[in-house]
């Protein structure tokens, strides 16, 4: 059986990342679906993610965006880097840089991104601080497939957290980030076993129960 390598690009902290190396080696993902988190890239030298991959034994490589004039050449150092692996998976896990829409293209249908909030609400920055001032009850997280538009490709799924009385952006932001780590190695593995396809720009769903993408917070 050929394994299906799985590339995680990273810009800091890595906690997703390390929860989806948690998952793998919990669930053996590389009995089943055959697949491994075969390497971590960063766009900084300084992420706290690198040691993550590290201390998991999984190569890592920095491709910093620095060093590139353009996001057209940086995207296309970063695509070289990421094709050494052949991945099933590119999983965007705090990558903080825009991709143009050539690699997002390049990799249609097996690139995923996850982001703090109940996509369509609160797409960018601070969702966090964008949640709390729009009064929202209930906040989250979604991991979806990547399209040219930035935090707006087609939804895979969604983990729901209530906003609580006294929520300040860090006390939600953990709440949700805990779900966070629930959310995005389920919906990797789903991809990895084919049960969610992307096709014709919307999602695909094989034997896949509802519940399996709706996650509700405790
Ligand atoms: C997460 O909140 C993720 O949703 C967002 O960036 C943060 C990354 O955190 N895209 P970490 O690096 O995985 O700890």
């Amino acid at each position: 059986m050929t394994v299906k390598n799985i590339v995680v690009l990273i810009s800091g902290r890595g906690t997703n990342l390390e929860a989806v190396l948690k998952a793998a080696a919990d669930e053996r993902w590389d009995e089943h679906p055959g697949a491994r988190v075969a390497a971590v890239i960063s766009n900084r030298a300084d992420a706290a993610g690198l040691e993550v991959a590290r201390a998991a034994g999984v190569p890592w490589h920095v491709v910093a965006h620095t060093e590139y004039g353009s996001r057209a050449s940086f995207d296309e150092a970063l695509a070289r880097t990421v094709d050494r692996y052949a991945p099933a998976v590119v999983v965007l896990a705090g990558f903080m840089r825009v991709l143009t829409a050539g690699f997002v293209r390049r990799y249609e249908g097996r690139l995923v991104n996850i982001h703090p909030s109940l996509l369509p609400l609160f797409p960018g920055l601070f969702t966090h601080r964008q949640a709390l001032a729009a009064g929202v009850r209930i906040h989250g997280a979604t991991v979806h497939f990547v399209s040219t538009e930035v935090d707006s490709g087609a939804i895979i799924a969604q983990a729901a957290v209530p906003v609580q009385p006294g929520d300040d952006e860090e006390r939600l932001a953990a709440r949700v980030l805990a779900e966070e780590h629930r959310l995005l190695p389920r919906a990797v593995k789903l991809v990895l076993e084919g049960r969610v396809r992307f096709d014709k720009e919307r999602v695909v769903l094989d034997g896949v129960g509802h519940d399996e993408l709706s996650l509700l917070a405790a």
